[in-house]
């Protein structure tokens, strides 16, 4: 049987996506590998087959080995943007050299295609709405990794005939999402903040721009992605078409989850206005908005509250303090 390899199956995108396959294309078999360092085992559907390894294992080759994989979901990473500076040799090892060693199986065992999903975090502060075609120049460690992954990949494409499509997906939000990490994904946090009776925080004054995707919407594109001759070879941006302020979203959100107070905090070192083009997904991987985002975090909202009681992830340490902000000390 042929296989389809997720790696960050246990995350938010992952594990979507393995559901999807499962249902609309039960002809693959579906390999999962994730090590578990920021996505739970109980977000894996029961018929992945599920390896709990590092992407940058060199047990990864046997993987390879057992299972005639088709093509590979390249998404494991720790997408922790703004925390990035302040673990930089973890960001680059989790997400930069990682992804060489999925690159060197994928050339080696000859898959179809590679799907990578970098970030719109490329395009830095960049000319919003960012589009494809923008020389990306991103702003922190996190962008540079999916900046270097990306180029590695493209690389691998002329030099071994790779095939591969890159997505930029962006505040990708939904059922499965990690809401107890502190330092990434803004919605999540607040729900992670609304069940723990603490208010809403938002960095800085929450005029920053943000274009919300709801998962569910962007699955059919990511399969896409995966066996149609136009997403060969290309970069496309994924994800919401609307533009909404930090601040509306959390106004919206307080409509959800039945109110909360908002608490400002200092601001961070971040891209004030970052929204892409979505023509390139419409066109190319029939991209359509079905979900707003109330409607979105509704069911977000429904999922969250009948989640088990978890600790909120810290890091004991991190690797630089110069700077950090003191939410974050
Ligand atoms: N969610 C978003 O808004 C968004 C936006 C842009 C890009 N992305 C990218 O999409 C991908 C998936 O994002 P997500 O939101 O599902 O994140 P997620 O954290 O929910 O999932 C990532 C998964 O990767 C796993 N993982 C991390 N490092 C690993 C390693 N070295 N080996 C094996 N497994 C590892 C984690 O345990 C986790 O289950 C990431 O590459 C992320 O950078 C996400």
């Amino acid at each position: 049987m042929k296989s389809i390899m997720i790696t960050g199956v246990a995350g938010l995108i992952g594990s979507r996506i393995a559901d999807w396959l499962l249902k609309n294309q039960p002809q693959y078999e579906i390999i999962g590998i994730d090590n578990l360092s920021g996505g739970y085992k109980e977000n894996i559907p029961d018929k992945v087959i599920f390896y709990n390894l590092d992407v940058a294992s060199e047990d990864l080759k046997k993987v390879f080995e057992k299972h005639d994989v088709v093509y590979v979901y390249h998404l494991a990473a720790y997408a922790a943007e703004g925390l990035s500076p302040f673990i930089r040799k973890y960001n680059y090892n989790n997400n930069l050299i990682a992804t060489a060693n999925v690159v060197n199986e994928c050339v080696r065992f000859g898959v179809k295609r590679l799907i990578f999903t970098s970030s719109l975090a490329v395009y830095g502060y960049g000319n919003p709405p960012f589009s494809e075609i923008d020389q990306p120049k991103p702003i922190d460690p996190y962008g540079v990794a999916k900046y270097a992954c990306e180029m590695d990949i493209q690389i691998a494409g002329e030099q071994h005939q790779l095939d591969w499509c890159i997505i930029r997906p962006h505040n990708v939000y939904g059922i499965n999402q990690n809401i107890w990490d502190k330092y990434r994904n803004v919605l999540g946090i607040w729900m992670y903040q609304k069940l723990n009776n603490q208010p809403f925080t938002i960095f800085g004054d929450g005029k920053q721009m943000r274009a919300f995707s709801y998962i569910d919407d962007c699955l059919e594109g990511f399969w896409k992605a995966a066996v149609d001759g136009n997403a060969s070879r290309e970069i496309i941006n994924l994800g919401g078409i609307k533009e909404t302020s930090v601040l509306e979203a959390a106004e919206i959100l307080k409509e959800v989850v039945g109110g909360s107070d908002i608490q400002f905090l200092e601001g961070r070192h971040e891209v004030k206005y970052a929204y892409p083009t979505h023509q390139k997904s419409v066109d190319v991987l029939s991209y359509v908005e079905k979900t707003e985002l109330k409607i979105g975090l509704s069911k977000m909202w429904e999922w969250a509250k009948v989640q088990p009681v978890r600790n909120q992830f810290k890091w004991d340490s991190y690797e630089l303090d110069q700077g950090i902000y003191q939410y974050w000390k």
